[in-house]
């Protein structure tokens, strides 16, 4: 298990989370962390069976830690992300309760952020161009009048269900294949799309 190196936003809010130890389970199948993710999943009732937390304990990226209490976790999923066409990083997160409006969700985006960037750059066959973040529960709406978080994550538009989206793009992200002769980014649109980006004179 390791504990990861300090970052900016540690000395910015060490006051509120002195006592939170956080933990890198990014592809390192930590059977303690394991357990214990897969153990909060149940008692907080996202999962109904200990053998479905299996394959989302594959996806664990950062967890938090008060002690030998697990008291955060989030997971990554790697698939497309829908508005911009390209594979993201998916961010979900839990916080026990008691632990809520520490900061602790805030400082496992950041660091799944820096985690997953790191990893993506070091795997470039995946083809990994971004952080996402699909805000979920109607508690954070009002977070969502900004457009942009920490200077890092972006408003980007909705989803079908009508859930606002968050992109960060990794510095070494590109878009399209340069390989793909299809491949037109404007004013046609992204591949397949139909040209509803185009001008009205034809430019
Ligand atoms: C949503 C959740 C992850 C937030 O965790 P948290 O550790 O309390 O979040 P933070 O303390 O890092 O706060 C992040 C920001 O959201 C705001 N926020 C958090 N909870 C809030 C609430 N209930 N109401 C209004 N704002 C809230 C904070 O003020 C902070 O804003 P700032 O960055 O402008 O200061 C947590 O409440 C939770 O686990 N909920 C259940 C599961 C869930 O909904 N997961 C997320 C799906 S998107």
């Amino acid at each position: 298990m390791t504990t990861t190196t300090t970052t900016p936003s540690d000395c910015v809010h060490k006051a509120r989370t002195a006592e939170i130890t956080y933990k890198v389970a990014w592809q390192k199948n930590d059977v303690q962390i394991n357990e214990d993710a897969i153990n909060i999943w149940m008692e907080m009732g996202a999962i109904k069976a200990k053998s479905q937390g299996v394959p989302r304990a594959k996806m664990l990226c950062v967890v938090a830690y008060d002690g030998k209490k697990l008291v955060a976790v989030s997971t990554i999923g790697v698939y497309p992300q829908e508005q911009t066409m390209v594979k993201g990083s998916h961010f979900r997160c839990v916080v026990r309760p008691a632990y809520r409006k520490r900061n602790i969700a805030t400082e496992l985006a950041l660091r799944c952020l820096h985690t997953t960037e790191e990893w993506s750059k070091e795997n470039p066959s995946f083809k990994v161009m971004n952080f996402t973040i699909t805000i979920e529960t109607q508690a954070l709406f009002p977070k969502c009048r900004k457009p942009t978080w920490h200077g890092l994550v972006n408003f980007i538009g909705y989803t079908e269900q009508g859930l606002p989206v968050y992109v960060y793009w990794y510095k070494h992200a590109y878009i399209g294949d340069e390989q793909d002769p299809d491949y037109s980014f404007y004013p046609s649109g992204a591949p397949g799309a139909s040209p509803v980006g185009m001008l009205q004179n034809g430019m």
